[in-house]
């Protein structure tokens, strides 16, 4: 089959690898509809080391964290009700030597790295989802856990924004969404988000008016850079920053260090893979279980730019779209 491999020059080529068939224990076989491609991809790719230890490829030096299939046979001691079904996948979910995929035609790996799609949505609407899905959902759990009772969210406009607040307000977590242009609130606001500020001049006082109002604490920053040099000083008492994503680039953080005196400001990772609903194995299991109650909520579903084959790799690792849509990898 047709897999995009890693090469050791940590460059992507097309391959021809042997077809996975006999699902080993706790495995599955997918016959692979679509992945799209994530930020994660391409971070990983240049700087394997990102969000600490490099994780393990799997066989044959398959690459890519998402995708959306159907599976076609199951290893002992899988729950029946994985067989046949559509499914939407997050590699880092659950490592195993054995794995092999994702971006390949038929994908083997452990079933705990499946959440169960319902028949009536498009398995390919999903095919970068669950890696933004399971973040917003192991931050929520990391935060309340914290004593956090409120969130600010960055990259409100991005995939983990909408994921976030799809599950902020099933929770009923207040959240303020932080966008960059005025359409982007308005699609939020179309879709019920109630906090969207746009961070254009003046925007600090609007914030530090809300987040103070609804005790948002948790500062969820997929940007970073700039943006969190300009929110620190509006931040209430007690808030911690929790850095997941880089959208700003390099552009440092400058923060008085009064204010983390003034604030009881702290600042550390989030990384979805550390996060304690993804290491342990029945939080996991609850995790998908709820998810996979509500997946079928638009907001979680994957904004597709352009698909590409496999033989388009370089083409589509290089895609960017105006609006944030994403490059999807079919067969
Ligand atoms: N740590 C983890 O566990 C984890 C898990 C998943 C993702 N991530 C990271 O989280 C970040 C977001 O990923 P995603 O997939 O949610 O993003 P995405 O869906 O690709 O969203 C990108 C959108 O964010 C908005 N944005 C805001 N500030 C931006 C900036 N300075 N530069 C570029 N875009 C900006 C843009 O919308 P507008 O143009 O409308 O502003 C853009 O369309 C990435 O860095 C990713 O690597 C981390």
């Amino acid at each position: 089959m047709k897999a995009i491999c890693v090469t050791p020059g940590r460059e992507l080529e097309v391959r021809d690898i042997p077809t996975p068939n006999e699902p080993a224990p706790g495995h599955v076989l997918i016959d692979m509809d679509a992945s799209a491609i994530n930020h994660g991809d391409k971070t990983f790719l240049r700087m394997p080391t990102a969000a600490g230890n490099a994780l393990a490829l799997g066989r044959h030096d398959v690459w890519g964290a998402s995708g959306a299939g159907r599976v076609v046979a199951v290893g002992s001691g899988v729950p029946v009700e994985y067989t046949g079904r559509q499914v939407a996948v997050y590699r880092s979910l659950d490592r195993s030597p054995a794995s092999v995929g994702l971006w390949c035609e038929q994908a083997h790996v452990p079933y705990t790295t499946c959440l169960i799609l319902p028949d009536h949505v498009r398995a390919r609407d999903y095919c970068g989802s669950l890696v933004n899905v399971m973040t917003a959902y192991a931050f929520l759990e990391e935060i309340a856990n914290a004593g956090h009772k409120g969130v600010i969210v960055t990259a409100g406009n991005s995939a983990t924004g909408y994921a976030l607040a799809s599950l902020a307000r099933s929770r009923n977590v207040p959240a303020i969404f932080l966008v960059r242009t005025a359409a982007a609130r308005d699609a939020m606001c179309r879709l019920g988000v109630e906090h969207v500020i746009v961070t254009t001049e003046g925007f600090t006082d609007t914030l530090a008016r809300l987040s103070t109002e609804l005790g948002t604490t948790a500062v969820f920053d997929g940007v970073g850079g700039d943006l969190i040099t300009g929110i620190a000083p509006s931040l209430p008492m007690n808030s911690t920053i929790y850095f997941y994503g880089f959208l700003g680039g390099a552009a440092p953080v400058s923060i008085p260090s009064v204010l983390f005196m003034m604030k009881n400001l702290s600042m550390r990772r989030f990384s979805n893979f550390e996060s304690r609903t993804v290491k342990e194995p029945a939080k996991l299991a609850a995790a998908l279980k709820t998810l996979e109650g509500v997946i079928d909520d638009p907001m979680f579903m994957t904004r597709t730019g352009k698909e590409f084959h496999y033989d388009q790799i370089e083409l589509a690792m290089a895609y960017g779209s105006p609006d944030g849509a994403k490059a999807v990898l079919v067969k």
